[in-house]
């Protein structure tokens, strides 16, 4: 999908070495303040990854005495293990929820007032988490922070992007992302000057000015290259959303098997579509009857956070709608590249298992 940009992306790197600056300047800056721009934003900070973002943003947060010391930070249990490490590598303690609706609702949250320093929020497969939660948050001045890896420029019904609607919101780059870099990079989106600039400072070794150092930081800048890549992919984000929708689409209106359960309607509305998720109870089967027949798949996710080896301290809860995901989940093709004739093809190959 990337190889889309080859010709830009030569000129990129010839510009990279035209302005000899290897680290930070024009290229990093250009795409900070185009995303910003594009999210509806003040602040864009580059950051090496999307679990940098999210750690940095808890940890300026920290620092700026927003969260306390050993914040518990509660967070739904559906999410790739990122989410869930970004509050651990921050200092904080993870409260792991089960959401119903795949993603996180103020219901979920009100037994947990009084118990939780802030939130994190998931926008799981490109739907963005609904501005109910927000305002839940605001009311009771909960600080929340949005996982936004999956949700680059998927717009509300109240036509907020997807980066603007959290204290700070933190996009992964990574390059299958609907918005994705040729390696790592990530980025932090917010409206708070204060927390802008602390995210800087600690992405960049708690630098406050050369050679001074007032904080522990760490090394987590953006790339230029990556920067430039990224400038160029933006341009095609919105036609590239709207193809994904497309695609979606014809999905919903094609795919009839008792045996492949799809989201229901209203998740796909407004969603980026970052994935095209079915749920099968035989997975392994039906993914290797999709491989017999040329379609390639892949699963968001396999084993949920809590169940991990890495985070033993969560392994005895249970989560059964989160476990139930991850046990039939299986994301069928679904970007750009695809064409809805392709995918009514594959929806007659489902239809027929
Ligand atoms: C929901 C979610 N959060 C965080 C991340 C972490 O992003 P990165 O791999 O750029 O660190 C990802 C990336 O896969 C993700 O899907």
């Amino acid at each position: 999908m990337q190889k889309r940009f080859a010709i830009q992306d030569a000129a990129t790197l010839a510009a990279l070495h035209e302005s000899g600056q290897y680290i930070g300047g024009a290229l990093v800056s250009q795409f900070e303040e185009e995303f910003a721009r594009y999210c509806g934003v003040e602040h864009c900070i580059g950051t090496a990854n999307g679990l940098d973002a999210l750690t940095i943003a808890l940890l300026a947060d920290k620092a700026l005495g927003v969260l306390p010391e050993n914040a518990h930070i509660l967070v739904p249990a559906q999410t790739y293990i990122a989410t869930f490490l970004s509050i651990v590598h921050a200092g904080m303690t993870p409260v792991p929820v089960d959401v119903e609706s795949l993603l996180l609702t103020s219901e979920v949250i009100k037994p947990h007032i009084g118990t939780i320093d802030g939130i994190v929020c998931v926008d799981i497969y490109g739907k963005m988490v609904d501005v109910e939660v927000y305002a839940f948050a605001k009311a009771n001045s909960l600080p929340i922070y949005c996982d936004t890896a999956q949700s680059h420029g998927a717009t509300n019904l109240h036509g907020n992007r997807s980066g603007s609607l959290a204290r700070a919101s933190a996009f992964s780059f990574y390059p299958t992302k609907n918005l994705g870099a040729l390696g790592d990079a990530g980025a932090i989106t917010t409206n708070d000057a204060s927390l802008a600039s602390m995210c800087r400072k600690i992405a960049n070794y708690g630098r406050e000015s050369r050679f001074v150092n007032d904080i522990m930081g760490v090394n987590s800048r953006l790339d230029p290259l990556q920067a430039g890549f990224l400038s160029t992919r933006l341009k095609a984000l919105d036609a590239d959303n709207e193809l994904r929708k497309t695609l979606a689409a014809v999905y919903m209106k094609n795919l009839e098997n008792a045996k492949v359960t799809l989201m229901n309607s209203q998740f796909i509305e407004e969603n980026a579509m970052h994935v095209f998720p079915v749920f099968v109870d035989d997975r392994d089967t039906f993914v290797s009857y999709l491989t017999s027949h040329g379609i390639e798949t892949s699963c968001h996710y396999k084993i949920p956070p809590h169940k991990q080896v890495a985070l033993e301290q969560f392994n005895n809860f249970s989560f059964p709608i989160t476990e139930r995901i991850h046990n039939t989940e299986v994301s069928l093709p679904c970007n750009p590249l695809l064409s809805v004739t392709t995918i009514k093809r594959i929806c007659q190959i489902i239809n027929a298992y």
